[in-house]
């Protein structure tokens, strides 16, 4: 991955989501203080925000070894049963999309976050065998988009749950800052914070827009990347003033030309842009009801007065504001 030079190694280089670090802080120096492996981990939030960057960034701090792999790549509790039995003493386990763990595997991983044991049937038929083992102690960090999207089993199990938040654009303009830096890019202040602005909330798409920001101030300007030049190269990306890109905007367009501002339900949505429902609900919505552009309401999504607005057009009384 290029992005491997500018995420941050350390706690104290994480930037933002104040909560969370502080946490982290705390449970990681007083694990570390007693000698113990970190409690199994669970981190939620919309992609992009930083959740495998902070698996990395526990594995560090706690001074072990990371693993990583993810819910749909463990096809059968043995593909599971080889990364466990592979463990060092206080590993980190990272299972990214840990939602998509199926039912057979996530069985598994009961008595292994439990009891840290391994208790799985090989064989099928008369010849079936169950065999159970001791694993090492270590640190589950699961990664997920939504929490409710885990059974409760699973949910229940993790010892320590964090929830990652959209950034502010003052943390985006210092992640964005700190990556030209680490990038050797040449960025005003202005320019930096134009392209935060203009990310989402999302560090992930901050960096993106970063090096494609440069690649137009190469070519187009002097190199620097300045406000001016960050607005057009954004503009050229179709990434409007409000940092909505071309698929938020056909979301809140289809709402409002073809179910009048909802309400609608998701399935309805999906069909008429089509786009997955599970990118709909992970990706596009979160950011826009962040923003009070739309709102879930128990008949269904809803435009809100606001998404008119951001598109210059006029709203019927019956339109809500954001909450
Ligand atoms: N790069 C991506 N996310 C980051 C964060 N939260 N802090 C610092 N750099 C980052």
């Amino acid at each position: 991955r290029v992005d491997h030079a500018i995420r941050p190694k350390r706690l104290a280089d994480y930037i933002g989501q104040p909560r969370v670090r502080e946490q982290l802080d705390i449970f990681i120096s007083a694990a570390r203080g007693r000698g113990d492996s970190l409690d199994h981990t669970l981190v939620f939030g919309p992609p992009g925000l930083g959740k495998t960057t902070l698996a990395n960034i526990i594995a560090e701090e706690m001074g072990v070894d990371i693993k990583s792999t993810s819910g749909p790549v463990l096809e059968r509790a043995g593909d599971l049963a080889a990364m466990l039995t592979n463990l060092q003493p206080g590993d980190v386990l990272f299972i990214d999309e840990i939602h998509r763990l199926p039912a057979a595997v996530e069985e598994v991983l009961y008595p292994a976050m439990e009891d840290f044991q391994l208790d799985i049937m090989i064989g099928e038929g008369p010849a079936a065998r169950s065999i159970k083992l001791d694993l090492p102690r270590f640190t589950l960090v699961g990664a997920t988009t939504r929490a409710g999207l885990l059974t409760s089993p699973l949910r229940d199990r993790f010892g320590i749950v964090q929830r990652l938040e959209f950034y502010a654009i003052d943390e985006l303009t210092e992640i964005v800052t700190r990556s030209a830096r680490l990038l050797g890019i040449e960025a005003e202040a202005g320019g930096a914070a134009e392209i935060a602005r203009r990310a989402r909330g999302t560090p992930r798409i901050a960096n993106r827009l970063l090096r494609r920001v440069r690649d137009y101030a190469e070519v187009r300007g002097d190199g620097r990347l300045s406000v001016e030049i960050a607005d057009l190269a954004l503009n050229m990306l179709n990434v409007d003033r409000h940092g909505l890109d071309h698929m938020d905007r056909r979301l809140l367009l289809a709402m409002i030309e073809k179910f009048d501002g909802g309400p609608v339900g998701v399935d309805s949505l999906s069909a008429a842009i089509s786009e997955e429902r599970d990118t709909i609900e992970d990706v596009l919505e979160p950011y826009l009801i962040q923003q009070g552009l739309m709102l879930r309401t128990a008949r269904g999504r809803m435009v809100t007065r606001q998404a008119y607005l951001h598109f210059g057009l006029a709203a019927g009384d019956s339109v809500p504001n954001a909450s």
